[in-house]
């Protein structure tokens, strides 16, 4: 796909929540000027969290972003990726990830400042997003590694970049890799407005699959058939499997990101050599599971986490490859994140964890 720099704007009609108000227009921060000779430290704003609590807990504050080491990349963040591993890290579930204090944030996109040396090709003025295991992304500018790092096609922006980079790459893992979904699949997809959700009815509806989606209201309902949903439970109970064995006689492959809540009726909603993908716990952590359940009908489950789908750059640039070319052939719709400005990170956090936000939520600086 044809690569390069490319001015950006915001699509008409996305509005931008601000800090302690409603929705409005935000505006730019300052530019960088692409430089491959800066060695100085230059100033960044960032989200810190310097205790595991809340969504008040985040709080913006000046910092600086250093000049990039070999091997390294400065960026001029326009748009971070917010993800429902953010609320685990940010409660503080996984301390070893996010020591404090810490910046919570695992993808973004924006420009490149400065290089380092040896940065595989990366340039001043290129147009990157990355996702990267170690959190950090709730900056305006961040130095890191530039494997993580992919040049944009110049015909995706960086709130879609956002939107869609980390969850699209999980998308693309769980279909292929892990649930091998083709014709005549049986999927069971949870949360199937959400921002993997929606991407994987899409996606998996291409793909030939019969898509069952569960959700937590009439509203998302709507989302999940429109992106693909055959069948949907509306079931904020997460009392589901009933209806699943109504709508396909029995799941062949669950997309399970609502953990705790939803152990037992994915055993119950699942058919004989089901696959069960436990990618989360929304609903709380998944506690220990009894593999004799597994046995009653020859499961499979497994426990992925999508940086060890992306671990070399050859395979991160297959992955996006495949993700682009499904947006440009409309496999994909073009996401309408919702946005909110860089230091409304809390809000956004209060947003996602309410169970009414459909899609990708994105910040912007
Ligand atoms: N392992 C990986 O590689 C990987 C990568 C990306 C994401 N994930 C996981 O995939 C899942 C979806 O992530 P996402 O970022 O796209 O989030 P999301 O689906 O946009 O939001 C989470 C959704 O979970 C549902 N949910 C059910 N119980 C909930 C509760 N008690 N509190 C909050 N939400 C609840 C809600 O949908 P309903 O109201 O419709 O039920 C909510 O909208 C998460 O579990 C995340 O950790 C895993």
């Amino acid at each position: 796909m044809d690569v390069g720099v490319a001015s950006r704007t915001r699509p008409t009609g996305y509005a931008v929540h601000s800090p302690g108000a409603g929705p409005e227009p935000v505006g730019r921060v300052r530019e960088a000027t692409p430089t491959t000779s800066s060695r100085a430290s230059i100033p960044s704003r960032e989200i810190r969290l310097s205790r595991y609590g809340g969504p008040e807990e985040l709080e913006p504050v000046d910092a600086t972003a250093r000049a990039p080491g070999p091997g390294e990349i400065r960026i001029r963040q326009r748009a971070i990726g917010i993800n429902f591993i953010d609320i685990y890290l940010r409660r503080g579930w996984m301390p070893g990830m996010l020591p404090l204090p810490g910046v919570l944030g695992m993808e973004a996109a924006g420009t490149v400042i400065d290089v380092g040396d040896n940065t595989g090709g990366l340039l001043p003025g290129d147009r990157v997003a990355y996702l990267c295991p170690e959190p950090g992304a709730y900056r305006s500018v961040r130095t890191l590694a530039a494997r993580h790092a992919l040049r944009l096609p110049h015909d995706v922006d960086e709130e879609t970049a956002a939107a869609l980079l980390l969850k699209g790459l999980t998308a693309d893992y769980l279909l292929r890799d892990l649930g091998r979904v083709g014709r005549g699949t049986r999927l069971l997809v949870h949360a199937a407005a959400g921002g993997v959700g929606s991407l994987v009815c899409a996606w998996a509806k291409h793909l030939g699959a019969t898509v069952v989606g569960t959700v937590s209201s009439e509203a998302k309902a709507r989302v999940a058939r429109e992106r693909g949903c055959d069948h949907v439970i509306v079931a904020r109970d997460y009392r589901f499997a009933e209806a699943v064995r109504a709508h396909c006689g029995g799941a062949d492959v669950i997309v399970d990101g609502l953990g705790a809540a939803a152990v037992a009726e994915n055993l119950a909603a699942a058919d004989r050599r089901c696959h069960w993908i436990s990618l989360g716990q929304a609903s709380g952590p998944l506690p220990p599971l009894d593999a004799d359940k597994l046995v009653m009908k020859s499961m499979t489950f497994s426990r992925p986490v999508v940086f060890d789908f992306v671990a070399t750059a050859t395979e991160l640039q297959e992955r996006a490859g495949r993700l682009w070319a499904a947006l440009a052939a409309g496999v994909l719709r073009p996401p309408t994140p919702e946005l909110f400005a860089l230091d409304a990170a809390g809000q956004a956090h209060q947003r996602l964890e309410s169970r009414e936000s459909t899609g990708a939520l994105v910040l912007v600086t």
